[in-house]
């Protein structure tokens, strides 16, 4: 039997794996994150399985290693959590490259409608008795320019969702993908020509702050930005000047640069000490969500499904088909 060591698992998190559950795996349950103070829970397990906002430093690759854990099977598509250089040849990593595409891009979708049609306010005025309309006006999306960096999976489902609302659309991506449902362009073209924004693509050294001032200054005047990326592709200090300025019309966050001390917990009886996300919150053109896009019922059991496989190809010495550290 061999045991692998879970970790920041929820209640949804326990009930997917049930489902796929493995008679030769024993699945001990943590909620904690993965990081330098809790790597020591996962001694005497043979494998661990982590999510987006696990630490996974050179440190805790190094405590892996010696408490004989060979495997990091990350229950989600992106890695800029993984320090990759230090677990090359010595813990092999594996993902999840895909799992619902839909499950993102319409989460993407959604906040486009509510921020533009003002539902969020929308569905406090009425309970409260407020049935006045003012300043609830949004536009037609029928027409309006869409820009999406990124046309990955995610991208590419998210661009046939803006073909069903009619919108001209823009994608810039380093690689062409010929599904795509709109039309290539320079950076520079999707930030000068775009009513929406949508970034669809993996956070890299390379692309940190993507969205910085001057990107910003070179967006159209009440520009939309949705990001249900990687918090760290936005800087948000330059996100909350354009806000102010009015430059920036409205930002749907599923993600945020600092989101791994918050997200995913109750701190409702709390006060955040978080001042720049206190801002946003305040934002009535701001919406926040907490990492959430991923959360539908097929993406949870195509999760749970990939990560079992990964693990038993793992424990059978087969070839490790999602290994993202050769
Ligand atoms: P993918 O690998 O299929 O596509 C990513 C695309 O981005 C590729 O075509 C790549 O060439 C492109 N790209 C890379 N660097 C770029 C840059 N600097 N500018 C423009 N394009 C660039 O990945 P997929 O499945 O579409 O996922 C995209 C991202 O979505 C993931 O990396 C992850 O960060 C995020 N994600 C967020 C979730 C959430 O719950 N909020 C859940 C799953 C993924």
């Amino acid at each position: 039997m061999k045991t692998v060591a879970f970790f920041d698992t929820k209640s949804y998190d326990r009930e997917s794996f049930k489902k796929f559950q493995d008679p030769d795996i024993n699945i001990r349950f943590f909620e904690n994150k993965l990081n330098s103070d809790t790597v020591s829970m996962a001694a005497c397990c043979d494998a661990v399985c982590a999510f987006v906002n696990d630490d996974i430093n050179s440190f805790v690759l190094e405590k892996l290693e010696s408490y004989g854990v060979g495997l990091v099977a990350l229950r989600c598509a992106g890695y800029n959590n993984v320090d990759l250089k230090t677990a090359r040849g010595r813990v092999h990593i594996v993902r999840v490259p895909s799992y619902s595409p839909y499950a993102i891009a319409e989460h993407s979708m959604g906040m486009i409608l509510l921020l533009n049609r003002k539902l969020h306010r929308a569905y406090i005025r009425t309970r409260d008795h407020n049935f006045s309309l003012e300043g609830l006006t949004g536009f037609d999306l029928n027409q309006k320019t869409v820009g999406i960096i990124g046309t990955g999976k995610i991208g590419l489902t998210f661009s046939e969702i803006c073909q069903g609302f009619s919108m001209d659309i823009l994608g810039y991506d380093p690689y062409k993908n010929n599904d795509f449902k709109g039309k290539y362009v320079s950076l520079d073209e999707l930030l000068e020509s775009s009513d929406i924004i949508s970034l669809h693509c993996p956070l890299t050294k390379e692309n940190k702050h993507l969205i910085n001032d001057k990107t910003i200054e070179k967006m159209k005047n009440g520009v939309f930005i949705i990001n249900t990326s990687r918090g760290q592709l936005i800087d948000t200090q330059s996100l909350i000047n354009g806000l102010k300025s009015g430059k920036v019309a409205a930002a749907g966050l599923d993600v945020y640069e600092e989101e791994t001390a918050l997200f995913f917990e109750d701190f409702s009886d709390e006060v955040i000490h978080d001042d720049t996300l206190s801002t946003l919150i305040s934002m009535p053109n701001v919406i926040v969500t907490s990492h959430q896009a991923f959360l539908t019922k097929e993406a949870l059991y195509a999760i749970a499904e990939t990560t079992m496989k990964n693990l038993k190809s793992y424990f059978d010495g087969e070839e490790l088909q999602n290994e993202i550290s050769v």
